[in-house]
């Protein structure tokens, strides 16, 4: 499991082995991403760079690995080469020091905290977000307060935002350890994990091998007693489903509801904060204070402008990039990618730019990741929204959907919608974000003429 292994112990193998040579900042970004599980794609698209630049950098890569440790290294191979050989590195070092420590010597300095921030991005860039930091501030001093979600629609700055807030408050606790879901492990092997970190640094002496779940749970649970452990866990979501109205546990992922219940509920000094994408409501029951939701929206006007790192000097594109910022409600994902591509749009019209952007891929596949995210009733009320041509009042879009549905969880919908920032209401009258209202009438109208066509080979 590459997310249990520091990351930055992988360069550091490697900037031994390749040395003299060393690394750029390039090799290190396509080092760092790929063992973060990111495709080149997806690297070349958030960094900016050319998709054919970025899989040269990686071929060359992968030929100095190989060469340097003897094996042939290349982006499949690469995380579980690293794992077995940094896991076989840190065997050795522990027998060495079972071998040659005096055992009650504490490996931790008292007072010293230890951060373990594995593929936490950079944040090096960030604005904004004065008030949101103010709120996580004020409820992670609350002592109820165990454990805080930021959710929101895809790209909204969530992990951002959580990374940021952690490095802001990371003193005050004896621990920090960072987590990805990216790819989920089984909740014993996060919890191995874990148990392995704070012992490694820590007089604790954790006999984690050979424990049950339960087990583990409750150990991990006396070092949240023992010492203050701020944990984050990035990318809740993927250990969700969401039914046709209901949230759940993915299969085989059932176990982190125990895993979180407990942090909630039981008496202990440390917070857990989680990104999601899904809003985990099954977990909104328990008593305001164990559990807080930040529901986070785009950045502020203000703050697109340095986001966007525009000058003062209102040119056109500048005009243009701050016209659709309020369009795409500000969601620092999607500004990033029109930003790179609004050179080759001509037209004035933001609504004709739109209109265009929607067909870019990397617009449909986010737009459709965040469709996966949302409950059938959700996108029962996004899709009246897109083919209306005027914002709807509640009663005429409730007359749309399906009566059979509950009115009250009509309302919770509309309402969660707004909060995502997906749909925008104003004077009682609710309308879809501009860009998934074209991307969704075109897939409408896709979709129709396929099932005609499929009906007309039919007869
Ligand atoms: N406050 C901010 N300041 C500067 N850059 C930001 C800020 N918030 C987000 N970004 C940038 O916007 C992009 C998306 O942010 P981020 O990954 O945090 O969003 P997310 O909500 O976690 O996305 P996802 O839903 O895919 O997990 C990143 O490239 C990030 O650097
Ligand atoms: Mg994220």
């Amino acid at each position: 499991m590459n997310k249990a292994i520091n990351f930055e112990s992988v360069l550091s193998l490697i900037d031994q082995a390749i040395s003299p040579r060393y690394l750029n900042p390039t090799q290190e970004i396509v080092l760092r991403e790929v063992w973060n599980g990111k495709t080149y794609s997806k690297m070349a698209y958030d960094y900016n760079y050319d998709p054919e630049y970025i899989k040269t950098v990686g071929c060359n890569l992968w030929q100095t690995l190989s060469h340097a440790f003897d094996e042939h290294i290349n982006k499949s191979n690469f995380v579980p080469f690293m794992r077995q050989k940094i896991t076989k590195l840190l065997e050795d070092k522990t027998e060495q020091s079972q071998r040659y420590q005096v055992p009650s010597l504490s490996t931790k300095a008292k007072n010293k905290k230890f951060c373990n921030w594995t593929t936490a991005p950079h944040t090096k860039h960030f604005v904004g977000r004065e008030e949101e930091i103010g709120t996580l501030k004020s409820w992670s001093q609350d002592l109820e307060c165990r454990f805080i979600v930021v959710s929101g629609m895809i790209g909204c700055g969530k992990t951002t935002l959580a990374t940021k807030f952690a490095e802001k408050i990371e003193n005050q606790f004896d621990y920090v350890i960072w987590f990805s879901l990216l790819q989920p492990p089984p909740l014993i092997t996060l919890l191995n994990s874990y148990l392995k970190t704070i012992s490694q640094h820590s007089e604790a002496q954790i006999e984690q091998k050979s424990l049950g779940l339960s087990f583990l749970l409750s150990e991990f649970i006396a070092c949240l007693k023992q010492q203050r452990i701020l944990l984050i866990l990035d990318g809740l979501q993927y250990i969700f489903n969401v039914n046709r109205t209901n949230i759940s546990y993915k299969q085989g992922f059932e176990e982190y509801g125990q895993f979180l219940r407990s942090i909630i509920t039981t008496d202990h000094q440390s917070l857990l904060i989680a990104t999601s994408c899904i809003k985990p409501r099954m977990l909104e029951y328990y008593a305001g204070n164990q559990v807080k939701f930040l529901e986070l929206k785009g950045l502020k006007v203000q703050n697109t402008r340095t986001f966007l790192k525009l000058e003062n000097n209102s040119s056109i594109k500048e005009k243009k990039l701050l016209s659709l910022s309020a369009t795409l409600q500000s969601n620092p994902q999607l500004l990033k990618i029109i930003h790179n591509h609004l050179d080759g749009f001509s037209e004035e019209n933001t609504e004709q730019i739109v209109q265009d952007l929607s067909l870019l891929e990397e617009i449909s596949n986010l737009l459709e990741q965040e469709l996966s995210y949302l409950s059938d009733l959700d996108k029962e009320i996004i899709y009246w929204l897109s083919i209306s041509c005027f914002p709807m009042s509640l009663e005429e879009l409730n007359k749309h959907v399906e009566q059979s549905r509950p009115k009250l969880k009509f309302l919770q919908s509309v309402n969660s919608l707004v909060k995502r920032s997906l749909i925008i209401k104003r004077d009682a009258t609710y309308s879809l974000m501009l860009i998934m209202k074209v991307y969704l009438r075109r897939k409408l109208v896709k979709q129709a003429i396929k099932s005609e066509n499929s009906i007309s080979i039919r007869n």
